[in-house]
């Protein structure tokens, strides 16, 4: 196998830490969180650097570290949510490696996500319904974006172990 990336993207709640993980047991490629990336290198987390700096100032250092985190090989890199959606982002990834969407209904998204708001600055604190709103008409800006993506899983109901070997079978053919 030569100089393999793989950027799994989708929305939050979708399962793409999990699942880079899951492929990273699987197959002998390191893992990187994007988010974790983020917090190691910036020494805050996600939530603080929204709090104390906006959103604004999070895309721009998202962007930054994204330039960083092409440049590695051999890896499995989930990436946040929003990470595809802003700047020339979607661009250098799909330059840089093969993107993977993992696409999930609002339903189940929803349902996930009220498990998962805390940490996630962009939804804590919303009840059932204004998450609904909220991620309708979030993903329909994002969908576009998610489906330039080389492939698209559609992740409903499985198993992260089932989306592992799915994906591996797609991007190794
Ligand atoms: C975001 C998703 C988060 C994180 C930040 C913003 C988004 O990542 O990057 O809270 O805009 O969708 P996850 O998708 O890993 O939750």
């Amino acid at each position: 196998m030569h100089r393999m990336k793989l950027f799994l993207i989708g929305y939050m709640g979708s399962g793409k830490s999990t699942v880079g993980e899951k492929l990273t047991a699987m197959i002998h490629l390191d893992f990187i969180d994007f988010d974790d990336y983020i917090e190691k290198k910036a020494g805050k987390t996600i939530a603080e650097i929204f709090e104390n700096q906006g959103e604004e100032k999070f895309r721009i250092m998202e962007n930054s570290f994204l330039r960083e985190v092409i440049t590695i090989d051999n890896v499995v890199i989930s990436l946040g949510g929003g990470t595809p959606c802003f700047f020339n982002n979607m661009e250098l990834i799909n330059k840089n490696g093969i993107s993977v969407y993992l696409e999930m209904t609002v339903d189940s998204l929803v349902k996930r996500l009220l498990k998962a708001k805390r940490k996630r600055p962009l939804i804590d604190g919303m009840n059932a319904v204004d998450l609904k709103y909220f991620i309708e008409a979030n993903l329909e800006k994002r969908k576009p974006i998610y489906k330039q993506a080389h492939h698209t899983i559609n992740s409903e109901n499985k198993s992260p172990e089932e989306l592992a070997e799915l994906i591996w079978k797609m991007v190794s053919k």
